[in-house]
């Protein structure tokens, strides 16, 4: 892997490295996941040694078969409702109707966090999507291009409980709040695949970081005009309250893939740059295009 494609989506939520030792790993059992210090659940031994537990579902996990249930305990059922409730509102006023209407097909529960099993089964049957655990963070160009293949690859641990509205890294939140439910609309599962697809023709490490940004500025970031508010389509937004009010403050930009594609990130804070497409519709047609002629 270059630098270049180390550093970006080096983030919250794309940035999955994946352990290559199998053995090694299930040999030394709190060794496969590594927190930080500074990490809410550094000093937590049942939450390291459950994240260690889910970590190996997705180490031990076979293309296609069924996806065995994590261990979540009732903490962390309770992690979910406080996010929950805290997302309802947010998403009423904020979201896009693609999401809201893909939201309802997958019908969650208010208080138990969804299995990724679950999640799988209605996304697969609505646009073929499949989703597979991975034990943490993997190397953006392998999450991308399983995009092309209609594989969304998927942590499964869940935040810590101690900051149920804050987590350092992709948790299963953002994955089904996030990415499930729009790989459950039909067109942004389209366009997660062809963003796959061009990521497979691309050798260049600069054409991946400029794929990158485009990924990160629509399908995790993305905004778009509707009725005249604006409304988030991005699952970086939607999956948290308090990215999705921060929207508000942000300085919007017309869409425009070229500028985007050069234009830097930071992603350990709210986004002060988004691209506000006029519609769905123009978003959709914009970038759909784009990736077909990359
Ligand atoms: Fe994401």
């Amino acid at each position: 892997m270059t630098d270049i494609e180390t550093s970006i989506l080096s983030d919250h939520v794309d940035a999955r490295i994946v352990t290559g030792d199998l053995d090694a790993a299930i040999a030394d059992r709190n060794a496969i996941v590594q927190l930080d210090p500074d990490h809410p659940g550094f000093r937590d031994p049942e939450y390291r040694r459950r994240r260690n537990q889910i970590a190996q579902i997705a180490m031990k996990y076979h293309p296609g078969d069924p996806i065995p249930d994590a261990p979540y305990t009732d903490e962390e059922h309770q992690v979910w409702a406080v996010i929950w409730e805290a997302l309802g509102p947010a998403h009423r006023q904020h979201a896009c109707a693609q999401y809201l209407e893909a939201l309802e097909r997958l019908s969650f529960a208010p208080d138990r966090i969804p299995q990724l099993r679950e999640v799988n089964e209605k996304v697969q049957a609505i646009s073929g999507f499949r989703l597979e655990p991975v034990a943490g963070l993997v190397q953006p160009r392998v999450f991308l291009e399983n995009l092309a293949d209609g594989v969304f690859l998927c942590t499964q641990y869940i935040r810590h409980h101690s900051t149920p509205l804050y987590t350092p890294e992709p948790d299963v939140v953002h994955e089904i709040v996030g990415h499930g439910v729009t790989l459950a609309c039909p067109r942004l599962a389209e366009l997660n695949r062809l963003f796959g697809e061009a990521v497979k023709k691309t050798s260049s490490a600069d054409q991946l970081e400029r794929l990158s940004r485009i990924y990160w500025f629509t399908i995790e970031f993305g905004v778009l005009r509707e009725n005249g508010s604006v409304k988030a389509f991005g699952t970086g937004l939607l999956s948290s309250a308090g990215e999705l009010e921060e929207m508000r403050e942000a300085n919007l930009q017309p869409l425009d893939l070229e500028s985007m594609s050069e234009q830097p990130y930071d992603p350990t804070h709210f986004q002060p740059i988004l691209f506000c497409a006029a519609s769905f519709d123009e978003m959709y047609q914009r970038l759909r295009k784009f990736l077909i002629e990359w």
